[in-house]
């Protein structure tokens, strides 16, 4: 979709609980920045940063100026552009937890605005019931006067599949469904968002895109980096909360649902909610035996060395938490009945490569009976989520020549070689979305519970027993993880 071409968003009063936090100044900042640049924030738009430290909105729009400035290595920073947005911006000091915070808030929605309201919860999680709560007390959800009310959830949504179910009804006590947007920036990524249209505005792909012709898909995010100065919030969430049963799933379900019947919200996500629902729930003994942790050692890249897990800032010095994990699940229904789904991620890996491998079934060799070929290799169908964006077909081909000999080739497509690809940061349309009120890229309350019902399993196994393996840091995970597939005659598609 070009942006380019679609009417700017409507007014309205943007607010961002968290606003001296990392996300408004890394993502939603630059990403509003882009929107403004592409002309699609009403010129009425208001920002207004929420936060406990005393601040005007002046000192609220130079520090996000200086952060622009610095983040913007090639130094193109539109001072302009910036000015105007800055014109925009606002600042409400006050605590979270207190009543006159909101009623505060309440006076700066306004008819200028059509008494339209977005409230972004970039905070802690800790503060999510609260805030939701007191939102709702004060009046501010209540959509009577015209004006839409909603708010926007941020990762990460519960801990397990209780405090998500937890989370939901408790922000459901005071708004419904239609009001409330549930974060996962992965949704924002042009290439997954390219995953539907690929499949289901291309007769080909159906065709083969089923049990019959598909023998296995691998779905792996491997970082280069560790957890940066995240240390305290990871070593509490580990990789298989942080990374699955939100971005993985989302990839997962891309590739695997049904056609929706309409490109609309709620087509699009009982869709989604109901291949994810349909991933089989392990047992205790199953779930140890398809999954594997593994925690990343002092390693090497290139000459430098690169620290341990447990030598991190703020995470614990005998910390048993998973910085890699590799599953298999698999899902029941008819299309996918008998192939399995392995999932990897892993910080501090040899390369950064997010992709899906779809690998499909052998050809039958029955033509090369009589030559000295070796058993063709499997066709994969590979899609690169990032950083290098396309799609690549590997194929067989005869190596010219008078011999009969079979080399890999690729067939491919790349993102840069036919569109003009905008630095973005993911959000812009994720933003766009929620002040225009498509919610199709965001998680409704089943897509949520379901992810974390298909990984509970796990964590109630890991919690009881089950070993975490160490890698070396710069490498890729443990060899446990390539033995999750070469025990069932595969192996992993190579990185990069
Ligand atoms: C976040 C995780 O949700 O996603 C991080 O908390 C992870 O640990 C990040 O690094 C990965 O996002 P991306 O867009 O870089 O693949």
């Amino acid at each position: 979709m070009t942006k380019q071409t679609i009417p700017a968003a409507p007014p309205c009063t943007l607010f961002l609980f968290g606003a001296n936090g990392d996300l408004v100044k890394r993502l939603l900042m630059p990403a509003l920045y882009n929107l403004s640049r592409d002309g699609l924030l009403d010129r009425n738009l208001r920002i207004v940063g929420v936060d406990h430290n005393p601040a005007t909105a002046q000192d609220f729009a130079e520090r996000l100026h200086a952060f622009m400035r610095e983040r913007d290595t090639a130094k193109s920073l539109d001072e302009k552009l910036w000015a105007r947005l800055a014109k925009c911006l606002d600042y409400q000091t006050g605590d979270f937890l207190d009543p006159a915070t909101y009623a505060a808030l309440g006076k700066r929605i306004d008819a200028t605005r059509h008494g339209n309201a977005i409230f972004y919860l970039a905070t802690s999680p800790r503060f999510f019931p609260e805030v939701a709560q007191r939102l709702g007390e004060a009046g501010l959800l209540d959509e009577s006067a015209g004006g839409f009310r909603r708010v926007v959830v941020e990762k990460p949504f519960g801990t397990d599949l209780a405090s998500a179910e937890q989370l939901n009804a408790c922000l459901l006590k005071v708004m419904s469904e239609r009001q409330i947007y549930r974060i996962d920036h992965y949704l924002g990524k042009e290439t997954v968002q390219n995953i539907l249209v690929s499949r289901f505005s291309n007769g080909l792909f159906e065709s083969f895109w089923n049990n019959h012709y598909i023998d296995h898909v691998q779905i792996t995010a491997a970082e280069t980096v560790g957890v940066e100065t995240r240390g305290a919030f990871y070593d509490n969430t580990g990789a298989l909360r942080d990374m699955v049963p939100n971005h993985l799933f989302q990839l997962l379900a891309m590739v695997a649902m049904e056609p929706p019947a309409a490109f609309g919200a709620d087509a699009v996500r009982g869709e989604k909610a109901k291949v994810i629902g349909a991933i089989r729930p392990w047992s205790a003994k199953m779930a140890l035996k398809n999954s594997v942790r593994g925690q990343y050692v002092a390693g090497k890249q290139g000459r430098k060395r690169l620290p341990g897990y447990r030598e991190e800032d703020k995470v614990a010095a005998d910390s048993k938490t998973e910085t890699y994990v590799a599953l298999k699940v698999m899902i029941d229904n008819w299309r996918w009945a008998g192939v399995p789904f392995y999932l990897r991620t892993g910080k501090r890996m040899s390369v950064r490569d997010t992709e899906i491998a779809i690998c499909f079934k052998p050809a039958p060799y029955a033509q090369f009976r009589e030559s000295e070929l070796e058993r063709p290799k499997p066709n994969y169908l590979k899609i690169q989520i990032q950083p290098n964006e396309g799609m690549w077909f590997d194929l067989q081909a005869k190596r010219p020549g008078p011999e009969l000999v079979m080399e890999n080739v690729e067939l491919g497509f790349a993102y840069k070689d036919f569109f003009k690809m905008t630095p973005a940061t993911g959000y812009e349309t994720l933003i766009y979305d929620c002040l225009t009120g498509d919610q199709t890229l965001f998680q409704r309350a089943d897509n949520i519970e379901n992810g974390w019902r298909a990984v509970q399993p796990f964590l109630d196994a890991w919690a009881q027993e089950g070993e975490v393996h160490e890698y070396p840091a710069g490498e890729d995970g443990p060899e446990a993880g390539d033995e999750l597939l070469t025990r069932d005659k595969r192996e992993w598609h190579r990185l990069g």
